[in-house]
């Protein structure tokens, strides 16, 4: 049976990847929480951590922002190496060098509230669906049909969420 493993409320767990998303560091934080050894994760590719819960729709719309270099806050299922898994709220942000090119991305996550993710549980289940019925796309359409709903963009209704 997967367990949750709830975040303490201090933690900060941290990542960085190359621009096609391989591991090239990550905090101890990280390491505890996904049940890794460094070695073991290190230039790997972020879905290591990937849970199938997880609405592909998400990480495509992750990937879009920091691809052009824009912020992305998101609420995440990951699992962990023993099967296990641990929800967090998230920060993507791209780096870049002095000719405003994007060199990687970091990524900081911390607990996120127990009610958000009550919420955002559905809307993920909804997402899974309609991806898996009619593709990405339907995907995305369908996130931009909920966050509408709300009259706020994608970031603003997340960080609604986690207030
Ligand atoms: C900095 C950064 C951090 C990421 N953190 C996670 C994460 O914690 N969990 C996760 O499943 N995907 C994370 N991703 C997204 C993965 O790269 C990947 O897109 C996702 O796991 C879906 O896997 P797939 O693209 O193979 O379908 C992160 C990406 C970047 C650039």
């Amino acid at each position: 049976m997967s367990k949750e493993k709830i975040l303490d409320p201090n933690t900060l767990i941290t990542s960085k990847t190359d621009l096609k998303g391989n591991i090239i560091y990550a905090n101890d934080d990280f390491l505890k929480y996904a049940g890794y050894k460094m070695e073991e994760i290190l230039y790997k590719p972020h879905n290591i951590v990937r849970h199938p819960d997880m609405p592909r729709t998400v990480f495509k719309c992750l990937w879009d922002y920091i691809q052009d270099g824009r912020e992305i806050f998101a609420f995440v299922k990951n699992k962990t190496k023993q099967n296990d898994y641990y929800w967090v709220f998230t920060n993507v942000t791209a780096s870049f060098d002095e000719q405003g090119s994007i060199i990687n991305y970091y990524s900081v996550r911390r607990k996120p509230k127990s009610e958000a993710i009550s919420t955002i549980e559905q809307v993920y289940k909804i997402l899974l669906e309609v991806e898996q019925k009619k593709g990405i796309k339907a995907g995305i359409d369908e996130l931009m049909n909920i966050v509408n709903s709300y009259g706020m963009n994608y970031n603003q209704l997340i960080l609604e969420l986690q207030k």
